[in-house]
């Protein structure tokens, strides 16, 4: 009988930290009001803008690919080192089976996520030596891709924990689904030089990613919360929620810097 309150206890301990984060952290504002992905979304840019953001992007697109290594060097279990590869491998070509892992997945270079912005830069003028390395960034771009080799693929585990679950967080807020709906915009605009339509395969196959991602970060946040206090080493609420903050304000910084650098095209038109 006691063994089940202290169960219940623990169990309501968890769905308190859960809506701790719902409010504290979930509500921050690149999830609730991205200015850019607001402004992206009403299909009105130009193609200089289109040029800009997918260089931006294709910076983050690469050096994502660092941050997730750093994951897996750094895993402290094998069941999380798995699930970091997995993510990895994903991420550099191997496709997801049916199942929804790598596991039996077959590798094709054209699959890995970086091909896909390759192919939308040769639509718009942009070849492989304009696109993806730190010197394309701008000061925010790189500034946020610090900040998640740091956080996201940091030696202390904790700090990576919290920083992961911020960002597959940040990614199922719906702003994939706005960049999709200014790019079709854009694209019907386009619609008599069909040759030149963007193919959306890389914003298209993140936006269906993302649910399950979610999803497993909370399921993931669940174990390792119940196993601190098993082994009597608690995850620190208020560590957690502050680390998520800081990997949310790189974040915000990268789509800050998008919203200036749209501004300056504007002009240049
Ligand atoms: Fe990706």
């Amino acid at each position: 009988m006691l063994g089940r309150n202290r169960q219940e206890d623990k169990m309501s301990d968890f769905e308190n930290f859960k809506k701790r984060i719902e409010r504290e952290l979930l509500t921050h504002r690149v999830i609730t009001s991205n200015p850019f992905t607001a402004w992206w979304e009403k299909g009105e840019m130009n193609l200089e803008q289109v040029r800009a953001f997918i260089v931006q992007f294709s910076v983050f697109s690469r050096r994502f690919i660092v941050a997730q290594a750093l994951k897996v060097a750094n895993s402290d279990s094998l069941g999380s080192m798995r699930e970091s590869r997995e993510i990895l491998a994903n991420e550099i070509g191997t496709a997801f089976t049916n199942k929804g892992t790598v596991d039996g997945g077959i590798y094709r270079p054209e699959q890995g996520h970086y091909e896909w912005l390759l192919a939308i830069g040769e639509r718009i003028g942009l070849a492989f030596g304009n696109m993806g390395k730190l010197e394309h960034g701008t000061p925010e771009t790189l500034l946020f891709c610090d900040e998640l080799v740091r956080r996201y693929g940091s030696e202390d585990y904790k700090v990576a924990l919290a920083s992961g679950f911020a960002v597959e967080n940040w990614a199922n807020a719906g702003f994939w689904k706005q960049l999709i709906a200014g790019f079709e915009i854009f694209n019907k605009k386009r619609e008599e030089y069909r040759n030149f339509l963007l193919p959306l395969h890389f914003f298209v196959f993140h936006d269906r990613l993302e649910d399950k991602h979610a999803d497993h970060t909370w399921s993931e946040l669940e174990k390792v919360y119940y196993e601190g206090l098993r082994t009597s080493n608690p995850i620190d609420e208020d560590k957690f929620i502050a680390d998520g903050k800081r990997m949310l304000l790189g974040v915000w910084i990268f789509w800050e810097g998008l919203d200036k650098q749209r501004k300056e095209k504007e002009l240049e038109n």
